[in-house]
């Protein structure tokens, strides 16, 4: 059985801290003594990822595009005892990725562990989609991923690390109206690998978790197009319904850890049982 009881979607607030209370008593002490930046850390999967790196002894610095998402997430972390420190980001911005990881580096210290968790979504019949929100899909949750590695990689290099990069089940199979975040999230997948590739024997591990449906702000921001058939996407329900950010956040800290020494290019989803 899973040890949290599923989620009803849209439920967050007490049912989402019964759920990180559930699966916090898993968490051990595997960031004692390490620094990591987290994206998208002001809410959803990022925060609980910002949150279970912290509980287990990790400075994290916090980046968010929302400057509130990003300080709520750090009070959390504070108010348990843990360090962590918010920087507002845009990862879509050279500059603002830049002039963040300098923010992080100057407050938690240089990190060994990246999580790029922020990403957006939107529903589209492909023949109306707006150039501008293809664009700006592909920007956050393929070109950040890619700015915020190419930032980080050489602390990474210089004192061994491990990135985590958030794909989706989306990665791995075909969802109606998504054409833009499916290709994203194929996108960030045959990033990683390449990445692992490219940085295998240089200390740095790169991994991917594929999260099924999680219950967080994003799901009500996609939006059915308008008559659209809902039949069409019934195929990407999980057949254990949604999960929690908690759960996302322990996948997400196992891969980050040296737990998972031995694995690099992996792609671990975490779907409930979508993708069998
Ligand atoms: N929720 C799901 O069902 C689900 C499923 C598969 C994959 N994912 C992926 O998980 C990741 C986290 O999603 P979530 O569900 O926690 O969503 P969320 O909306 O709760 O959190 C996303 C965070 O990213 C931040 N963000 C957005 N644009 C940004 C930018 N340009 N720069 C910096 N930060 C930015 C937002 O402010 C927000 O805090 C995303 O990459 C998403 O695609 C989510």
């Amino acid at each position: 059985m899973s040890p949290i009881q599923r989620v009803t979607l849209g439920a967050g607030g007490k049912e989402h801290q019964a759920a990180d209370e559930a699966i916090r008593s898993f968490a051990g002490r595997r960031f004692a003594g390490k620094v990591a930046l987290v994206t998208g850390g002001g809410s959803g999967i990022g925060e609980a990822t910002a949150v279970r790196l912290a509980v287990e002894g990790a400075d994290v610095a916090v980046l968010d595009i929302s400057a509130e998402g990003a300080a709520a997430t750090v009070e959390r972390i504070t108010a348990d005892g843990g360090t962590a420190a918010a920087v507002v980001c845009d990862v879509t911005s050279e500059q603002s990725v830049a002039a963040a990881v300098a923010a992080a580096v100057a407050a938690v210290g240089p990190p060994q562990v990246v999580c790029n968790v922020a990403g957006i979504g939107g529903f589209f019949r492909t023949i109306e989609m707006p150039l501008e929100r293809w664009e700006r899909i592909l920007a956050v949750n393929l070109t950040g991923p890619f700015l915020v590695c190419r930032a980080t990689l050489p602390y990474l290099v210089e004192g061994g690390g491990s990135i985590v990069n958030v794909a989706s089940n989306t990665a791995l199979m075909g969802q109606a109206y998504s054409a833009a975040y499916c290709a994203s999230k194929a996108g960030v997948l045959m990033f990683s690998k390449a990445l692992a590739a490219e940085y295998l024997g240089r200390g740095v591990r790169v991994n991917v978790v594929a999260p099924g449906g999680v219950d967080t702000p994003l799901i009500g921001s996609f939006g059915l197009p308008e008559g659209a058939d809902f039949k069409e996407l019934s195929r990407i329900m999980s057949p254990l319904g949604f999960a929690t950010p908690a759960e996302m956040a322990g996948s997400i800290a196992f891969l980050a850890s040296d737990e998972s020494s031995y694995t690099t290019g992996a792609v671990l989803s975490v779907d409930g049982g979508l993708t069998i």
